[in-house]
């Protein structure tokens, strides 16, 4: 379609964009509307969503935007120097979805990078770079990507992703808590409001206020990212039936996420599970841990008192009820599909929360992490049973959530019911912390779990993967002060699996 008829459709309402009663130009906006940089994710091996939001005024309720959509001109070239524009369009961007900007191309050739930007003329954006998936019927040679999380604008500079972009991954997995709804520990850098968010403004707001971060920015620029929702995210237990301010979440996290499946606004689902398949090197199911998990509050009764942090304790009788799920009906059935029928040379399993048991001896009593797999012990059976069942397939589990880097032998595990012969590897979070207490807590309880063979609370980063049809390589690549912009990194320690074999060893990085 040319230019011509794409604005005529978009106009008439046909196209991608909704109806819009005004389009306002340019000279409309206060000043540069592209404050929050750009983005691309959701990459398969033909397709790419590209992101902006227009802002001037980034910590305004409304951006700074007039009420009126305004026209964004988009380009992807196949060099950095914009020469050779291989496809380009026009988007209305639209004050209910708060003038942000998803372009979704498809049609685009496997396993190649490409270069991006937006006008809205006379301002426009840096270039952009991103990377498609390596073809799904190939045998690629390696990949290399990366796994992030906990990003606490509170407590320090997100200077891990500078290190991310030298390491030049061909994509990242951002494992959830993007955005923290609430400030914890030690206040280092001031969010634009210390209220919970609950309306669509005040989420956009947070999410703007973080978007406004230049190491973050440049992030999103250089790496094309899968993104993953955790508690921080979108309001801890809220009904997802009833709560308006999970909705609210929700719609701000799409609006500055470059990503596909919006339901539309007023919708509280969000179709977030992937299945990120690298030729036939490695297939990664990418999981929702969040929208459709049975109530953790389970045991929160007198009988089961809280061990710290409201995240801490004894699982009482319900946690084992068979029915119990972390996933939700439709996306377990999608999950154990995936890991049984896998035929890659890696079955990879990406889940925000730890999947893979720790007992917290304390007081006499068994205590468990209420936030993740551990207190649905039937859920994370079924779904042991899919991934180890499956003999064609080397399994491997990454996770994140708990602000600290842990190595973890599954075979080694203590209790009989709850060993799974797996590797899970834990990322740290990019600059939230680990209070102090839990970190004690889990170094005193190490003995009690051999299966654990390095834990390491007090370092910041992020893991990155190197992966070929022999060897699984992940690094705790560590920030050295997360509160210094310009800290240095350093290889924590590097764990490699070999295929066919059980467990991993620690070597070297070269
Ligand atoms: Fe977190």
């Amino acid at each position: 379609m040319n230019r011509r008829g794409f604005l005529i459709r978009t106009l008439l309402g046909l196209g991608a964009a909704p109806l819009v009663a005004r389009l306002a130009s340019a000279s409309e906006l206060s000043a540069n509307p592209f404050s929050l940089g750009i983005a691309s994710g959701d990459v398969t091996d033909d397709s790419v969503v590209l992101w902006t939001r227009l802002a001037p005024e980034p910590l305004e309720a409304d951006g700074g935007m007039p009420d009126a959509g305004v026209p964004v001109q988009w380009e992807l070239a196949t060099d950095p120097a914009m020469s050779r524009v291989v496809r380009r369009g026009e988007v209305v961007a639209t004050p209910g979805l708060a003038h942000s900007v998803h372009v979704d191309i498809d049609g685009l050739e496997p396993g190649r990078e490409y270069w991006y930007r937006f006008v809205v003329a006379p301002y426009k954006t840096v270039t952009g770079r991103t990377k498609t998936l390596p073809q799904r019927d190939s045998q690629p040679e390696s990949v290399r990507f990366t796994i992030a999380s906990c990003q606490n604008y509170t407590h320090g500079f997100f200077v891990a992703y500078d290190h991310m972009v030298e390491d030049n991954p061909d994509f990242a997995i951002h494992l959830g808590d993007y955005i923290y709804d609430t400030s914890f520990g030690e206040t280092f850098r001031r969010h634009e409001t210390e209220k919970q968010p609950t309306s669509v403004a005040d989420f956009r707001r947070r999410h703007a206020l973080y978007r406004t971060d230049r190491q973050l920015q440049h992030a999103h620029a250089q790496i094309p990212f899968f993104t993953a929702i955790d508690n921080h995210d979108a309001v801890e237990d809220a009904d997802p039936a009833t709560s308006a301010q999970r909705t609210a979440a929700y719609q701000a996290w799409y609006e500055h996420m470059p990503v596909r499946g919006y339901g539309g606004i007023g919708e509280n689902h969000f179709d977030l599970h992937r299945l990120i398949v690298l030729g036939d090197l490695a297939q990664i199911s990418l999981l929702d841990g969040r929208q459709f998990r049975d109530g953790r509050e389970v045991c929160a009764n007198n009988d089961y008192p809280d061990y710290g942090f409201g995240n801490y304790r004894e699982r009482c009788d319900l946690v084992f009820d068979e029915t119990r799920s972390l996933l939700g009906e439709q996306q377990d059935q999608w999950l154990t599909r995936n890991l049984a029928n896998c035929t890659s040379t890696w079955n990879v399993m990406a889940s925000p929360g730890p999947f893979l048991p720790f007992r917290y001896a304390f007081d006499g009593k068994d205590l468990r992490y209420i936030g993740a797999w551990d207190i649905y012990p039937a859920n994370r059976a079924r779904v042991a049973d899919a991934l180890l069942g499956n003999r064609a397939s080397h399994p491997l589990i990454l996770s994140a959530d708990v602000h600290s880097f842990w190595a973890i032998d599954g075979r080694d595990t203590p209790d009989r019911d709850e060993r799974f012969d797996v590797t899970e590897f834990v990322s740290s979070s990019i600059s939230a912390n680990w209070p102090e207490p839990l970190a004690k807590r889990v170094t005193e309880n190490l003995p009690n779990n051999p299966q654990v063979k390095f834990y390491e609370p007090n370092r910041r980063g992020y893991l990155l993967h190197d992966v070929t049809k022999t060897e699984w390589k992940t690094t705790m690549r560590a920030v050295q002060d997360v509160q210094d912009e310009k800290s240095p990194a350093t290889d924590l320690a590097t764990f490699v699996v070999r295929r066919g074999e059980g467990g991993f060893r620690r070597i070297k990085r070269s």
